[in-house]
C-alpha cells in the first residue's frame, strides 16, 4: 500500500499564521504538522509517500522534508493542486499515477494521531476503510450514522451534519482500493454544499455498493485546522510519554 497526504488549501481559518507558510508546516508542539501524518504511515509500513499541496506557500515542503529520509521515506513524491479550493476529493485526483493501481492509505495532512493503523493496512482487501473517533462536536467533521444493533455497521454518512444524532466523526484517515479515482470523477460539488469536491461523498459512494468498513481509531485524535484544535494538538503532544 502507498500513502497519500493531503496537505493544500489555503488554511484561511488560521490567518495570519498561514501568511507566513502553509498550515501543514505550522508547529505542533515541536515539530511541523505534516510530520505527525507521515510518521502514522511510516509507523504502518508505508514508506512510498506523495505529499499533494497547493497555495502561495509549496515551495516549503521542500526544504522542510527533503527527500524524506530522515523521517523513514523510501520515496517522496510531490503533486501541485492548481485549485485550492477545489476540495479533498480533487487533491486526491492527482494521486492516480502515483498510486499506480496499488491501494492506498490516505491522511489529511493536519490530522494528529498516536493510533496505530498497521493492523487495518496489512489486512486491506478491498474497497474502503474509515476510521471513526467519538467526539462532542460532531457538526464540525464528516459524521457517519452507525446501526444501532450491530454497532461497526455504517449506514449513513452526511458531512457537516445538522442534526447532531451520531457523535461519531469520520477521521480524516482513510484506506481506498484503486477504484477511488473512478469514485471520485462520479463527485457532485454541491453534494455538501460546499462547492467542492468531498472525500465523504467518495466514502460514501463505496457504503452504496456495501463496500466501506468503519474501525474504531483507538487513541488521541485531532485535526489542527483551527486556533483551538491547533492548540489542543500541541497541548496533546506536548505532554505524551
Ligand atoms: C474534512 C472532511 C471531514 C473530516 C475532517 C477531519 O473536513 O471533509 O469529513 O471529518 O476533515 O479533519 P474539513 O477540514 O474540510 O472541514
Amino acid at each position: 500500500m502507498k500513502g497519500v497526504i493531503l496537505a493544500g488549501g489555503l488554511g484561511t481559518r488560521l490567518y495570519p499564521l498561514t501568511h507566513v507558510t502553509n498550515k501543514h508546516l505550522l508547529p505542533v508542539y515541536n515539530k511541523p504538522m505534516i510530520f505527525y501524518p507521515i510518521q502514522t504511515l511510516v509507523n504502518a509500513g508505508i514508506t512510498e509517500i506523495l505529499i499533494v499541496t497547493s497555495g502561495p506557500h509549496v515551495g516549503d515542503f521542500l526544504g522542510v522534508l527533503k527527500n524524506g529520509k530522515e523521517l523513514g521515506v523510501s520515496h517522496l513524491e510531490y503533486a501541485y493542486q492548481e485549485k485550492p479550493d477545489g476540495g479533498i476529493a480533487d487533491a486526491l485526483a492527482l494521486a492516480e499515477d502515483f498510486a499506480d493501481n496499488d491501494a492506498i492509505a490516505v491522511i489529511l495532512g493536519d490530522n494528529t494521531t498516536d493510533a496505530d493503523i498497521s493492523s487495518a493496512v496489512s489486512s486491506f482487501i478491498e474497497g474502503s476503510v474509515i476510521f471513526l473517533k467519538e467526539v462532542d462536536d460532531p457538526k464540525r467533521f464528516g459524521v457517519a450514522y452507525l446501526d444501532p444493533v450491530d454497532k461497526k455497521t455504517v449506514v449513513k454518512i452526511i458531512e457537516k451534519p445538522k442534526d447532531g444524532l451520531s457523535n461519531q466523526a469520520i477521521t480524516g484517515l482513510y484506506l481506498f482500493d484503486r477504484n477511488v479515482f473512478n469514485q471520485i470523477r462520479k463527485c457532485d460539488p454541491d453534494w455538501a454544499g460546499r462547492g467542492e469536491l468531498e472525500i465523504t461523498q467518495v466514502a460514501d459512494f463505496y457504503l452504496q455498493e456495501g463496500k466501506l468498513k468503519s474501525e474504531e481509531l483507538k487513541g488521541f485524535w485531532s485535526d489542527a485546522g483551527t486556533f483551538d484544535s491547533l492548540f489542543q494538538a500541541s497541548s496533546f503532544w506536548a505532554t505524551k510519554k
